[in-house]
């Protein structure tokens, strides 16, 4: 993350513009300020709640502002640099800490440097170091398990206590006189709205059995988005499904809240990238699974791929390419194959898009390629 230290982005015209101008042999990421703004305002008038922006997703401060620009005013965060990033970016916002581990001097410093109130959390051992070095007034948000999904990515693997275990936890932070909340993920990318209503069911049991108050009610990220071979069902089928569920709870005095990434960011950003060699139906391309293409790595998903050649037009045939990134490690090739016109060849680029989710959030400097060019494109 620290690595994104752009504040001002050169902006072009369109996609073809900036590869007239700057002909990249390096892999570009392009920013769709008015696609992330539209994205975000559409999400935070539809979701029946508050709507928290899950950092970790894409911290670029562009990605950022547009969000911000968009409405959104509440920031899921997972570590004390987002915390600090979004408290010098937007003073006026609310940042929750809502990783379920952390050290007691990341606690002490999220409070009393940053104010922060939420804190995830889903062990009793976790509760005794929001007791100790948090405010009087922390939120305890307890992370649940919650029934298996079809989302791409399981979260539920690591993170989130068994519900008897969540009402113990529970029932220890109010009798320690801290506030109470719940909260689930139910994967990335989830195909499937009533996971969500499933989720509030558990989630509304634990806090009946645990007989305590919450002041929020999180369920989690997870929201889809289309891609080539993972199409999403409308979010409003899933604003539909979390809002009949978590009425039926009826709980009084809560405010119900979602932590998406994904939906918000990932069509919001393209990368542009330039082929170095064909062999047969493989190509070489300067950014890969150590870039910003990992997610495609774990997750198999398919983004759009479309071939820009200025002043000549490619063939009309397609064909599959396996494609593989620029270090020397033979894992980074990409699971999936694309389909390019049949004539692509060395010096071609081509245009990935729905990459603004996990890109380059979690792009490596490996073998000394880095995709850290970013530009924004005007529409
Ligand atoms: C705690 C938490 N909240 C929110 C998100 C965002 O999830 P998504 O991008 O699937 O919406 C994640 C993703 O890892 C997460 O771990």
């Amino acid at each position: 993350m620290g690595r994104v230290i752009q504040q001002d982005t050169t902006r072009f015209a369109s996609v073809e513009d900036m590869i007239d101008r700057l002909r990249p042999s390096y892999p570009v990421n392009c920013l769709w300020p008015s696609v992330l703004r539209n994205a975000a305002a559409q999400f935070v008038k539809s979701f029946p709640g508050d709507v928290l922006y899950a950092v970790k997703c894409n911290p670029h401060p562009t990605v950022l502002k547009a969000m911000y620009d968009g409405g959104i005013r509440h920031f899921d965060t997972a570590s004390l640099a987002e915390i600090g990033l979004i408290g010098e970016m937007f003073p006026d916002t609310t940042a929750y800490y809502h990783h379920p581990v952390k050290s007691r001097a990341m606690i002490e410093t999220a409070s009393s440097v940053w104010g922060i109130r939420y804190y995830a959390l889903d062990h009793l051992d976790e509760l005794d170091k929001v007791i100790e070095r948090a405010d009087k007034d922390a939120v305890a948000v307890v992370r649940i398990q919650t029934p298996k999904t079809d989302a791409v990515f399981d979260l539920a693997a690591k993170f989130g206590a068994p519900p008897e275990t969540a009402v113990a936890i529970l029932k220890a932070a109010a009798a320690a006189g801290l506030k109470t909340g719940i909260s689930f993920h139910v994967g990335s990318q989830c195909r499937t709205p009533s996971a969500y209503s499933d989720a509030v069911a558990v989630a509304g049991k634990v806090i009946e059995d645990a007989a305590v108050d919450p002041v929020v009610f999180d369920v989690g990220g997870g929201f889809p988005v289309n891609y080539v071979n993972s199409p999403a069902p409308a979010l409003d089928l899933y604003f539909e499904a979390i809002t009949q569920s978590y009425d039926a709870l009826g709980i009084a005095n809560c405010n119900l809240i979602c932590e998406p990434g994904r939906a918000l960011v990932a069509e919001g950003q393209s990368l542009v990238v330039q082929v170095l060699l064909r062999k047969d139906c493989k190509l070489y391309i300067n950014d890969g699974v150590y870039g910003s293409l990992t997610d495609l790595k774990a997750s198999g998903l398919v983004m759009p791929a479309r071939l820009i050649r200025p002043n000549e037009k490619p063939a009309d045939l397609f064909d599959d390419f396996t494609i593989f990134g620029p270090t020397c490690d033979s894992v980074d090739v990409l699971p999936e194959t694309w389909r390019l016109p049949a004539d692509v060849r060395e010096g071609d680029w081509i245009e990935v898009g729905t990459l603004g989710a996990y890109s380059n959030a979690l792009a490596s400097q490996f073998n000394g390629f880095a995709a850290e060019t970013f530009v924004e494109i005007e529409s």
